[in-house]
């Protein structure tokens, strides 16, 4: 069975919803109104030639059976034949032929009420209605047309067979066009005119249910890239609101969270400086070669962590303003220190035109890619691409790369594979996540993998737009 596609938004499915809905219903009730009056004035209509054809039938009792006759033949309208005979129309058709005939219905009913009331003796009365279509002229009044015309209508034709007070039998034929309430064209207005004032106001009931929504997931977004985005606008209805307010502060208490979080991280990783400096000098009096030489390294090594740490921690809350930098001048002097250390850095590709950077931020996250590519690689390759989207940056090296489960978790703060410890290259662990937390300080992305030809890429994606 095929399925009908819903629309993927939520807005375009209570859209859809709701005026499929209240046009159906609308549909609905305009049909059962129309037919329910229809039905009505049919039945009024009925009434009115029952008690005409009573009265008639009154009128002819109280005459003689030579006045009959006559009075009969001057009537055009509704057509009377006297005699037991079976009465043709005032077109010569037998009376018979007509339509579908039903001694039932709304109009049988109506009608043979109205005789009981109104003729009097009382008498039998036979009623039959055939559906008839018809068509009025001023000679033979409604008779049946040829076919389907503009003027054509359609209607009830009905015959009353009773007795006359003298026991004459009569047959009175009359039609009963059908009711016609309101045209086609002013029903198809009306739909409009109704469709277009629901249309809008559902579309306006639908926007405020989803605009307070797509905000939400805006917002909750944004949240990744920068938890001092402004507050939500709290508005809409009371649920939305209160979805709102929930998540302006989860944001506030997330961000103040890591303030104190990073405040404190500072404040020891900057404590600690003074202690070092102080124990390196104390060191350097050990009067032993090979304890002094080792208690400097390791004390030079807690130094480099402490200051990896503050950058890091720096990188968290940096407030350097963005300006247009020369990408390619920072890529050439990021290698150029490098190179002067021995290393093999290649660059293909340039940036077309300078990019919105936190320059400083920026150079430390690349320089931190060249130096693993360097560290763990033996070389490096640095590939740009720039285009009106973005600007990417690739480093490549030709090591032995990071086992697939591990491409993550290098990324956490402190995390060395085994391999790099072993191979005592010196490195705190926190160079990958210092420059992930600058791509998304400029709202890209920072991601490594390992290169189908060997070696591990680091994928720098910066927007543009
Ligand atoms: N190009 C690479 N090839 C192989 N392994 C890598 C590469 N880059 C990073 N790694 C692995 O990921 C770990 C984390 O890298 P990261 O740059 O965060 O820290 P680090 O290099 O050890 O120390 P730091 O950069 O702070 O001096 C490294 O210890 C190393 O095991
Ligand atoms: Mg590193």
């Amino acid at each position: 069975m095929m399925r009908m596609p819903l629309p993927r938004s939520l807005k375009g499915r209570l859209l859809l919803l709701l005026i499929g809905g209240l046009v159906a219903a609308q549909v609905a009730s305009s049909l059962i109104a129309y037919y329910d009056r229809r039905a009505s004035i049919e039945r009024v209509l009925a009434r009115r030639n029952a008690v005409r054809v009573a009265d008639l039938i009154r009128m002819l009792d109280g005459m003689g059976a030579a006045g009959r006759e006559p009075a009969v033949a001057a009537l055009r309208y509704p057509v009377i034949r006297l005699g037991p005979l079976a009465v043709p129309r005032a077109d010569g058709m037998p009376e018979e032929t007509i339509g579908r005939e039903t001694v039932e219905g709304p109009i049988a009913e109506a009608m043979t009420t109205a005789f009981r009331e109104r003729l009097r003796p009382p008498r039998a009365a036979h009623i039959r209605v055939g559906q008839t279509k018809l068509r009025y002229s001023p000679e033979s009044g409604f008779v049946p047309a040829p076919g389907i015309g503009s003027t054509a209508q359609f209607g009830w034709g009905v015959s009353v067979r009773s007795v006359l007070a003298d026991g004459t039998p009569v047959v009175v034929y009359v039609e009963i066009p059908q009711a016609i309430l309101f045209s086609v064209s002013s029903l198809l207005w009306q739909f409009f005119l109704l469709s277009a004032v629901t249309i809008v106001l559902v579309a306006l009931a639908v926007n405020s249910v989803t605009r307070p929504l797509s905000e939400l997931a805006d917002a909750a977004e944004r949240l990744g890239n920068d938890l001092d985005a402004p507050p939500l606008r709290e508005h809409g209805a009371s649920e939305l609101r209160r979805a709102a307010h929930a998540f302006n502060s989860m944001q506030d208490r997330l961000s103040r969270y890591l303030k104190s979080r990073v405040n404190a991280l500072s404040a020891i990783s900057h404590d600690l400086k003074t202690p070092i400096t102080r124990m390196r000098l104390r060191a350097e009096l050990i009067e032993d070669p090979p304890l002094r030489e080792s208690l400097l390294r390791d004390m030079s090594e807690l130094e480099k962590m402490v200051r990896s740490a503050l950058e890091f921690i720096r990188g968290l809350d940096s407030t350097e303003p963005p300006q247009p930098t020369d990408i390619n001048a920072l890529i050439d002097s990021v290698c150029e220190d490098y190179r002067e250390a021995g290393h093999e850095v290649a660059i293909e590709g340039a940036a077309t035109q300078p990019y919105p950077a936190q320059t400083q931020a920026l150079k430390h996250c690349l320089s931190n890619i060249v130096d693993n590519a360097c560290k763990y690689g033996g070389k490096a390759r640095i590939v740009v691409k720039d285009s009106d989207r973005e600007l990417v940056i690739k480093v490549r090296d030709f090591g032995h790369g990071v086992p697939e489960a591990e491409l993550e978790k290098v990324f956490q703060p402190f995390y060395r594979l085994e391999t790099s410890r072993s191979r005592d290259t010196g490195g705190t662990g926190l160079g990958l996540a210092i420059a992930r937390n600058v791509a998304q300080l400029h709202h890209g992305q920072m991601r490594i993998r390992n290169h189908p030809e060997g070696g591990l890429e680091a994928i720098l994606a910066l927007p543009r737009a």
